[in-house]
């Protein structure tokens, strides 16, 4: 099966009350991590690149990665996707580059410039079969080109969504609801904590969910900042000379219930770094006389493919829906 767009995913994730996970790529093993979990649970998958992946990686790098996955995973269907696209000229560079997505991220500018930008990466976009995703609201949250600040941040207002869709003609819309990029999602203070100490993060606003699909009926909704942030992950990587203090994301059963909603992808990229790392991390730790790469890389990517098999299974429901 060649690079697809999400059109046909999304339409029956809408229908059949499941999600498609998003997972970020910057090197070979998370994208071979990530693939050989959908390949094995037979579940469509998208595969996002960021700038700075494609700064990281070279974009011909990971084209031809994503190329590569194509062809040992010929059962099921993988978009390539751009991430946070900052720009039309990023967008379009992507564009001809073979991407079959695009999200054009314009949410920090004001609604009209939202708009006029969003619109014209979708003239140029729908001209070429590509689909694009764009962005209502602000995310908390601080990764290389994502920045915003908990005072910045600001949830979707559901009286502007079919406005914005309607001009614009995207194909899905990202919304904030609560949910932000990185390992650390919420404060402690943002947080109640359980009996035995446990911080437990405040709930999604399920409510602007509802509001947004009854105004966009049959429409899909991405949500980014998806990560729940295993505490496994968290213990090992702190057992082994790691320092991540208070690391907490969006509890797993919330996002399985908004697998079920509109929302019909799911943008995961920190678990993949934690696990990645805790599994470097311990190997280094457990041998220091390693000095191979494959040898701590291998347990990397393992733990990739576990934190996508475990999404699937449990967070998307998207097994064997390819
Ligand atoms: O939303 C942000 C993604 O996690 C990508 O992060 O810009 O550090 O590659 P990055
Ligand atoms: P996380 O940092 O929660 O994994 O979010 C990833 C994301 O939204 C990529 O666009
Ligand atoms: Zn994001």
């Amino acid at each position: 099966m060649a690079l697809v767009t999400s059109t046909e995913m999304f339409k029956k994730a809408y229908e059949g009350g499941y999600a498609i996970g998003a997972f970020n790529v910057n090197n070979m093993e998370i994208v071979q991590g990530i693939t050989e979990a959908a390949a094995e649970l037979h579940s469509p998958v998208i595969l996002q690149a960021s700038a700075g992946a494609r700064k990281y990686a070279n974009p011909t790098y990971l084209r031809k990665l994503v190329e590569a996955a194509v062809i040992e995973c010929p059962d099921i269907p993988i978009v390539l996707h751009l991430d946070h696209g900052a720009d039309f000229e990023t967008c379009k560079s992507c564009i001809d580059g073979g991407f079959t997505s695009v999200m054009i991220d314009a949410s920090k500018y004001p609604f009209e410039e939202n708009i006029e930008i969003t619109k014209k990466v979708v003239e140029y976009a729908h001209d070429h079969g590509v689909v694009v995703e764009a962005e209502l609201g602000k995310l908390a949250g601080i990764e290389d080109d994502v920045n915003v600040s908990a005072e910045d941040s600001s949830y979707t207002q559901p009286e502007e969504v079919e406005e914005f869709v309607g001009k614009t003609g995207v194909d899905s819309l990202a919304i904030a609801i609560g949910t932000s990029h990185g390992a650390y999602k919420f404060t402690p203070e943002q947080c109640t904590r359980n009996e035995e100490g446990i911080l437990l993060p405040p709930p999604l606003r399920f409510d602007i969910l509802e509001e947004v699909s009854k105004r966009l009926p049959g429409f899909p909704i991405v949500l980014h900042g998806a990560s729940s942030v295993p505490q496994e992950y968290v213990k090992i990587i702190n057992a082994n000379g790691g320092a991540l203090k208070d690391a907490i994301g969006v509890p797993e059963d919330q996002l399985r219930q908004a697998a079920r909603s509109a929302v019909c992808k799911i943008n995961i990229d920190s678990d993949l770094r934690l696990g990645l790392t805790a599994g470097c991390r311990q190997v280094f730790c457990e041998h220091p006389e390693y000095f191979d790469p494959r040898q701590y890389l291998t347990v990397g990517r393992a733990n990739v493919k576990a934190v996508v098999a475990h999404k699937i299974k449990t967070v998307l429901g998207s097994e064997g829906k390819a």
